[in-house]
């Protein structure tokens, strides 16, 4: 191990829809000892258990569109709150556009705290459609898939120069098999960082 490295246990996963971002979290989160913190999964729990939250975002989330900022940031502020993500955290799907990376900034700068490295995952679009298809969740309609694209495009997709202006992005190649992708990132944390 470098003992010039500092320990990278406060990770952002960016990737368009279908790109792998929870596949991989699960094992960054596991190798890394941090909780994954998606906010996919926490929204479609909380339509799940049929609570105040998840009654609002639902029909949102079925077209394909983005939940407000406001609510996202409630919901991500409480979590990152936790107990359990004092001393880390994996982030997936937060933030999706920049006004939510400038909040996010704001969150830890409060908690005294900032992102180690922000991890792209590039995965070509008719791979995105392909995965998509496969797996037939709630919005993994084409429509709403080719929606969800869009989404990606024009909003989340600056983030990727957002972050590499803060000099802590790293691009992977999602387009390979799970344990290879996983690999190549905890390969990129290592360069930066201990793991
Ligand atoms: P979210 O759950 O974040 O959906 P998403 O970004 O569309 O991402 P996915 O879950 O579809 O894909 P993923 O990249 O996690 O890939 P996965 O590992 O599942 O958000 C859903 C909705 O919630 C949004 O549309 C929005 O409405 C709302 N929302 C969430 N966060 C929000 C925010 N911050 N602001 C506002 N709204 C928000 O893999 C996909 C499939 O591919 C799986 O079947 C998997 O087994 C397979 N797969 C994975 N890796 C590979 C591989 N290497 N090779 C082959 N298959 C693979």
């Amino acid at each position: 191990m470098d003992a010039a490295k500092q320990p990278i246990s406060r990770l952002l996963m960016v990737g368009p829809p279908g790109s792998g971002k929870g596949t991989q979290a699960a094992f960054l989160s596991e190798a890394l000892g941090v909780p994954a913190v998606s906010t996919g999964e926490m929204l479609r729990s909380a339509v799940a258990a049929r609570s105040a939250l998840g009654e609002r975002v639902e029909s949102i989330m079925q077209s394909g569109a983005l939940v407000d900022d406001e609510t996202m940031a409630q919901v991500v502020q409480q979590r990152l709150g936790e107990a359990d993500a004092q001393s880390g955290f994996l982030l997936d799907g937060y933030p999706r556009n920049l006004g939510q990376a400038e909040t996010l900034a704001g969150i830890l700068e409060r908690l005294e705290t900032q992102l180690d490295i922000v991890l792209v995952l590039d995965v070509p679009e008719e791979e995105l459609i392909r995965r998509a298809l496969a797996r037939k969740r709630d919005d993994d309609k084409v429509e709403v898939i080719r929606e969800r694209l869009s989404v990606y495009k024009n909003k989340t997709e600056p983030l990727i120069d957002y972050y590499r202006d803060r000099g802590i992005l790293s691009m992977v190649d999602g387009f390979q098999a799970v344990d290879s992708v996983t690999a190549a990132l905890l390969g990129e944390i290592r360069k930066v960082g201990q793991v």
